[in-house]
């Protein structure tokens, strides 16, 4: 299987020549006004013909146990109550995340299992129905702490995309070294909390349903949904157009299927928002952490070895696992190497992807395992890690398709002014503060998977792009249109973009930071095929045509694409395979975060006073959206850094913190103004645009930045994340 080369395969990609200006222009998102004007109708506001009722999600006070008795009468003699569906096989009991839905039993296995649906004529009638009703369990002692069972631990599932690497012998190499660091980090549960919570409204027409969701992958979701419901794919249409936020979470969850399982036994409409707490325990978490960090250095700098061993957790049903050292793996140089993961299963709800997943978490450890080891050699951070820069991918030998570490640190090193950074810990005070800089590597696995594109150019020189893509706030109506826009040579207001539906080609859809390489590169080749219409027409080869403004212009004619089109419609699919992006090229997009915060000396809080991220994510589509995406990235590291933490009670298996007032995140007082820079080098392994992923390179890197910063401001090293106060003083 050979590579992907832009160039040389596809010479008809008018992008490549940026004729139109409109690709990488920060324009505004296209959907934005619709969004402000509460007009762009999400999943739950879907308004419905007849009748429509409304479900409320009934849980399970336990984690670990077996139900002996559902008591609904209380629930049923509630005014407006419609049903109480307790008995249903099909009720699922999790978020159903990559696999099938789980059939419900008797069986508890973590906290607020999902049991049943309660069904009113008002969404407050369906709660107080569903609170009314008892859930009796024969309670059995659980298992939730990840460290206590590491004995019982098994390795990465075999479709992990991580398996364990051990190159060299890593115990000889620490035992040998001039100087080694030898530290474990940990990192809490993480949830989603994404803010629009999972919600679906289901609509039977016969035996066919549609369901309007918020969903970030339409075409994994809408298998899984008719599995859950024992009925075809083909009779299931999802629409999930506009979607508040997902990250990782939004694949299908027990609203869409209790909402179909009502709806069909109710015969009319049923829509079910998950309430913000039932959202904490059945939607599946971020593991927590355990991460031992080995590095091995001569006296001069040069690392000899790097070990990152991991072990998180997982729920009984659950199959993935978190990729922890998936950044860690070709960052640096060094000739001994071990990656490892063990799986300690719980009495909790499943583990699954949450915003980058591995980089995420696992930078938090290895970057400051790094800045660690700097001070260890007494060498500047930025120093060191350029100077384990290696020349091609330290595990496989591959040539790098593009990186730009190295000029992302020089880059920023000069645009933050680290040169005014004192090595010397707790040196720079503000009267009660302390003031430090940091810095981190930001990684990310660069990702291009199925997608699919149809590109319409009509008579009237309008062009339609139709995808099940969806939008998650990200952006993708903009980029797409822009893609097209720039090979079409049509300005924005003449292209639509339509997404978000299952009768659409099958698309990408958001996740792992595949969407805008993914969808946009099927979008290019579907235009590339009408520009290589058009150029027939002209009579000109593609390479000699260019399109503008509405006109395409070869030698010294210049002809409406109107004329050209003539009176059918010119329609092309664009296909893009996650097999044309072949791993002879490492492909990875990197990026340098810095940092720079005070320490009060008095109460330990830290507080961030700027930031700066510089990134090289290939070509950059929409510059004001990629600030946008980047900043959404380094704010979620402040958070992980300083203050993100699903609470476990070791007791009951349940986390306390439950909703935002008490699961921080960072709000506007904690996110100084942010810098974010781009390093554009567009790369042409990578997928037919060149582009490589950006959103989640944005949370690598940056909360390790700001816990180096604060160990720079004060000389206090916390290896457990978040970085309260109480663990700085
Ligand atoms: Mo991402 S965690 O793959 O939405």
């Amino acid at each position: 299987m050979s590579d992907f080369t832009m160039n040389a395969d596809h010479p008809g990609l008018a992008m490549d020549r940026g004729v139109q200006g409109v690709l990488g222009a920060g324009l505004d998102r296209s959907e934005g006004a619709l969004k402000v004007s509460g007009t762009a109708r999400y999943g739950y506001e879907h308004l419905v013909e007849g009748e429509v009722a409304y479900g409320y999600l009934i849980t399970a006070p336990a984690a670990k146990g077996k139900v002996t008795g559902i008591d609904t009468d209380a629930a049923r003699a509630l005014p407006d109550v419609l049903d109480i569906i307790v008995d249903d096989p099909r009720i699922p009991r999790q978020a159903a995340a990559f696999g099938p839905a789980h059939a419900g039993n008797d069986e508890i296995d973590h906290w607020d299992q999902v049991v049943g649906v309660a069904v009113a004529t008002s969404f407050e009638a369906a709660r107080a129905a569903a609170k009314a009703v008892r859930v009796h369990v024969a309670i059995e002692p659980g298992h939730f702490d990840t460290m206590a069972d590491i004995d019982k631990a098994s390795g990465p599932p075999k479709d992990s995309r991580l398996q364990d690497i051990a190159k060299g012998d890593i115990d000889a190499a620490m035992a040998q070294a001039a100087v080694t660091i030898d530290q474990v980090y940990t990192t809490p549960n993480h949830v989603h909390a994404a803010m629009e919570p999972h919600a679906s409204v289901a609509i039977w027409e016969g035996d066919s349903l549609t369901l309007h969701s918020s969903l970030q992958i339409l075409k994994v979701a809408r298998p899984v949904l008719a599995k859950a419901l024992g009925i075809a794919d083909d009779k299931v249409r999802i629409l999930s157009p506009y979607i508040g936020g997902g990250f990782g979470g939004k694949m299908l969850g027990p609203d869409a299927v209790l909402a179909a399982i009502a709806a069909q036994k109710l015969g009319r409409p049923v829509k079910i928002a998950m309430a913000r707490r039932q959202l904490f325990h059945n939607v599946y978490r971020r593991t927590d952490t355990n991460q031992r960090i080995r590095l091995a250095a001569t006296e001069d700098g040069k690392l000899l070895a790097v070990g990152h061993d991991s072990v998180v957790s997982q729920g009984p049903d659950g199959g993935f696992m978190e990729p922890v050292a998936l950044g860690s793996i070709s960052l640096y140089d060094a000739p001994v190497r071990h990656f490892s993961h063990k799986v300690v299963t719980l009495d909790m709800v499943m583990a699954g992807a949450v915003r980058a997943p591995g980089e995420a978490v696992g930078t938090l450890a290895l970057e400051t395992a790094m800045d660690e080891m700097a001070e260890a050699l007494g060498r500047d951070p930025i120093d060191f890690r350029k100077l384990n820069e290696p020349k091609v991918d330290p595990m496989t030998g591959a040539p790098f398709s593009t990186r730009g570490l190295v000029a992302c640190l020089d880059r920023g090193a000069e645009a933050f002014g680290w040169a005014k950074r004192s090595a010397q810990p707790g040196q720079v005070r503000e009267g009660e503060w302390l003031i430090g800089m940091g810095v981190s590597a930001a990684v990310r696995i660069n990702l291009l998977v199925d997608s699919e594109a149809r590109v319409t150019l009509s008579p009237d020189g309008r062009a339609r792009i139709e995808t099940d893509m969806t939008d998650i706030g990200t952006g993708s109506y903009t980029i797409l249109a822009q893609i097209a826009g720039e090979a079409l040579g049509l300005p924005m207001e003449r292209i639509d973009v339509i997404l978000g539906d299952t009768d659409l080609p099958p698309g990408a859809g958001s996740g792992g930071s595949f969407g805008a390489a993914s969808a946009g590169s099927s979008v290019a080749l579907a235009c590339e095929d009408i520009v290589a219409t058009l150029a027939e027409r002209m009579g000109a080869k593609a390479q000699d045509m260019t399109l503008k403004d509405g006109h395409a212009v070869a030698g010294n004619r210049r002809v409406p694409l109107a004329e050209l089109v003539g009176d059918a419609p010119l329609v092309a699919m664009g296909k893009i395979s996650q097999g044309s992006n072949a791993r002879t090229f490492s492909q990875a997009a990197h990026g340098a975060q810095f940092a720079e915060v005070a320490v009060n000396a008095v109460t330990g809080e830290a507080r961030v006073r700027r930031m700066l991220g510089v990134f090289e994510a290939g070509r950059i589509l929409n510059a004001k959206l990629a600030r946008s995406q980047a900043i959404g990235g380094m704010i979620w590291g402040i958070g992980y850094a300083l203050m993100e933490e699903a609470v476990l009670d070791q007791r009951h298996g349940q986390f306390v913190n439950q909703d935002l007032g008490e699961y921080h995140v960072p709000s506007h007082a904690d996110v100084p103004p942010l810098d974010v820079l781009f390093l554009e080098e567009i790369d042409t392994h990578a997928n037919p645009i060149g582009v490589k992923g950006l959103g989640e390179l944005s949370i690598s890197g940056a909360g390790a930045a700001v816990t180096n910063a604060i160990y720079n401001a004060c000389g206090v090293r916390v290896r457990d994340f978040p970085l309260t106060l109480d663990k700085i003083l």
